[in-house]
């Protein structure tokens, strides 16, 4: 009761500082439902900046819910590449072909109508119905956790998923009707932008500095309180760049189901191979390997597993397994949807 009665008062200094001082984004223009679940999906795993670039493309390949349920998923998997975390986009197409076939091609406009849409869970639902369709409903990201863990002064574990929920439940008594999607976000700008993690908030520079109570007591440093995430697994991995003589790289999809579902690859094997053991690999598959190159080393953090990458460039005279593709270096850049780990990899053709 008392930390309701408390965040009250945050509501209106917000909104005044958000109105001077959110950031000029593309997807604050021209505020569409599907405008605004794009970039909200987008922006989950990935940092504004990097969106950007990605979401202009994406609005002008695919302007209407509509052109994203008809897209050809190379195409899709293209758009996405190297944003990670592809099973998004895949979720997205899902749910627009949802909209199209059973809805009418009218996308939902409330929480409830938008949480049963494939990929759409409760922050979203959130973001698209308060942001595009001003419904009154609260929102709570990692940021609004910093937030209002630091204004209230709460060590609760902020990894700890039933805080979300007890958070939205106190933020609810408090999102105006008037203008939602902005409060929403105005939170979230706050912690994006001044109440900033790892003990560096420009706490100076806050509109909500002297109703905070982390700020009161010079704690700001100790919240929000996070457990630590459960350890990566480490998967050493030899990748191999293959060039036939005419120039081609030899490409392979990946299988369904688990890490980087169907996107391409180059072909690669588990453990750190020697150049002779990659080379015997090679003759084995019928490839004919002739010049080997060795190239460095590169690490790539995923979620749940680190891939610690060696990798040769082979020039080879056969064309090996069936499940490679023989591609020409320009014919990879523009239409085949690469991984970011084999980015280092894919740089030196
Ligand atoms: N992070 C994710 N969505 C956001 C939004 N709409 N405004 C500010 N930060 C965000």
């Amino acid at each position: 009761m008392e930390k309701t009665v408390h965040l009250q008062n945050i509501v209106q200094p917000l909104l005044s500082w958000y109105d001077e001082n959110k950031r000029d984004l593309p997807w604050r223009r021209d505020v569409t439902g599907y405008r605004v679940w794009v970039s909200e999906i987008m922006l989950q795993q990935t940092r504004v900046e990097a969106v950007k670039p990605y979401y202009e493309r994406f609005l002008e390949e695919l302007p209407t819910i509509e052109a994203l349920a008809n897209a050809p998923e190379d195409k899709l998997l293209k758009l996405w590449e190297g944003l990670g975390y592809y099973s998004r986009v895949r979720n997205m197409q899902k749910a627009a072909k949802v909209i199209v076939n059973e809805l009418g091609g009218v996308m939902p406009d409330t929480f409830e109508g938008l949480k049963k849409l494939p990929g759409i869970g409760e922050y979203t639902a959130g973001a698209i119905a308060s942001i595009a369709f001003g419904r009154q409903v609260p929102l709570v990201d990692g940021n609004v956790l910093r937030v209002i863990s630091r204004i209230v002064e709460s060590y609760e574990d902020i990894a700890k998923a039933s805080l979300k929920k007890e958070m939205a439940e106190e933020l609810s008594a408090i999102v105006p009707a008037d203008r939602p999607g902005d409060f929403n976000q105005s939170l979230m700008e706050l912690g994006a932008t001044v109440c900033l993690p790892n003990g560096m908030p420009l706490c100076g520079a806050c509109p909500v500095k002297n109703l905070c109570l982390a700020n009161e007591k010079g704690v700001i440093d100790r919240i929000p309180q996070k457990s630590p995430k459960a350890k990566r697994k480490v998967e050493a991995i030899t990748v191999l760049v293959l060039q036939d003589a005419d120039g081609r790289i030899g490409i392979r999809k990946r299988g369904r189901g688990g890490l980087l579902s169907g996107m391409w690859e180059f072909p690669n094997l588990l453990g750190h191979l020697t150049g002779e053991e990659a080379e015997a690999k090679l003759t084995e598959l019928g490839l004919n390997p002739k010049r080997m190159v060795r190239l460095s080393g590169h690490k790539h953090i995923f979620t749940h597993v680190e891939w610690h990458m060696q990798g040769y460039f082979f020039e080879v005279d056969g064309l090996g397994p069936n499940g490679l593709v023989w591609v020409l270096p320009h014919e990879l850049m523009a239409h085949y949807a690469l991984p970011s780990a084999f980015g280092p990899y894919k740089s030196i053709l």
